[in-house]
């Protein structure tokens, strides 16, 4: 299939190109680049050997989408152009909703246009507020604490009465756990601006001596350990699981989670990167972060029963991976 990627450039979506090329898919990719850099599209195309396309466009704008529509034959949308600081929605609120929602109403008003009837929406396990573990695809939707889960609920909505509405149109609505790690050759992985929000790549930098050392929010959760307990997902086997839902995808809504269906707290995951990679991480616990719930772990059986689909890469595989490509990144700098 030929396959239209918003947000290609970024993160997970990059990954996913190269899953895509893998699977014998051809890519468009469509990034204005607010959050990645070109650079990226020319890594998906050394590791995957394959060409791709690349415009440089910002999907809010409908006449240069549109013009993309026009212009290619589309047989399916993977839709992960969004913004997503959760501390900076609270301070952006505007352009988080505006970003989010107008560019996914833009992709689903091209779609009708265009008779293009497939359609992959990242959305987050944010949308289950603090639901109780594990969080089930059945569950009732609880509000989020902050407007970038907002607009992950708002868009599910959106494109799920579209599809209500027409019955040609298939939607899988992929709610992520929390990607981390990188592309084994380590030229792919997450490089944030500024001092990093998540965990992974804040405890990268603390290992490669760039901040002094974590800062772990709360111990006092009812977890294991105290310190929150989340669902790590290694990036290529969420970037698996999308080749996975447009594969399968069938007319209507359909609703996945992509996570491992392991729960683990930060100090475990601290101690899983100290001993993969030999290399010791400082922390110290403050106070919690506000916002926060105390456990966030998937059931993750629909996705293997429905899509045959399940994570493979480990802990170990997540950190190594993470860490090589930090490394890679240093020694990029270095020889700059
Ligand atoms: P990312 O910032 O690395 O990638 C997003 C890409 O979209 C970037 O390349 C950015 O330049 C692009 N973009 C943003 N707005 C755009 C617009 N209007 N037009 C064109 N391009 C635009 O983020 P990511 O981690 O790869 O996340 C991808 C998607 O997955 C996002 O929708 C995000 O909300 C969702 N998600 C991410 C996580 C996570 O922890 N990383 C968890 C759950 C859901
Ligand atoms: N944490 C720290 N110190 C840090 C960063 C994080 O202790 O410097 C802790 C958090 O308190 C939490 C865990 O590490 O317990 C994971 O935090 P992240 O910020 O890495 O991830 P979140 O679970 O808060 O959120 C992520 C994405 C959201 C997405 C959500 C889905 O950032 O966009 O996963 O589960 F919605």
């Amino acid at each position: 299939m030929n396959i239209l990627v918003t947000g290609g450039a970024g993160y997970i979506g990059s990954h996913t190109c190269v899953a895509l090329l893998e699977a014998g898919h051809s890519v468009i990719i469509a990034d204005n680049l607010c959050n990645s850099k070109a650079e990226n599209v020319k890594k998906i195309i050394k590791i995957a050997g394959q060409e791709i396309t690349f415009y440089e466009i910002d999907v809010t704008d409908s006449q240069a989408i549109e013009a993309l529509f026009k212009n290619y034959k589309i047989d399916g949308v993977i839709h992960f152009a969004g913004l997503k600081a959760v501390g900076e929605s609270v301070e952006k609120p505007l352009s988080y909703y505006y970003n989010n929602i107008v560019s996914t109403m833009v992709l689903a008003k091209a779609c009708e246009k265009y008779n293009v009837n497939k359609l992959v929406f990242s959305s987050s396990a944010t949308v289950y507020g603090d639901n109780t573990v594990p969080f089930v695809e059945t569950m009732n939707l609880l509000p989020t604490t902050n407007p970038y889960g907002e607009t992950k609920a708002m868009s599910e909505r959106i494109l799920t009465d579209i599809a209500k509405a027409n019955p040609a149109f298939s939607v899988s609505l992929l709610r992520y756990f929390n990607p981390v790690g990188a592309h084994e050759s380590g030229l792919l992985g997450e490089a944030p601006n500024g001092v990093p929000n998540n965990l992974m790549p804040f405890v990268t930098q603390v290992a490669k001596g760039k901040l002094d050392k974590l800062r772990v929010f709360g111990n006092d959760y009812p977890t294991v350990d105290g310190t929150g307990v989340r669902d790590y997902i290694h990036v290529m086997d969420l970037a698996e699981g999308h080749v996975a839902a447009l594969n399968n995808l069938t007319k209507g809504v359909h609703i996945y989670n992509l996570g491992t269906g392991q729960g683990t707290s930060v100090l475990e995951l601290v101690h899983a990167f100290e001993e993969a990679n030999d290399i010791e991480v400082p922390y110290e616990f403050i106070e919690r972060r506000p916002g926060d719930i105390a456990s966030c772990y998937a059931d993750a059986s629909k996705a293997e029963r429905e899509l045959g689909w399940t994570a493979k890469r480990d802990i170990v595989a997540m950190c190594r991976d993470a860490w090589r490509f930090e490394k890679k990144l240093k020694d990029l700098v270095e020889t700059d």
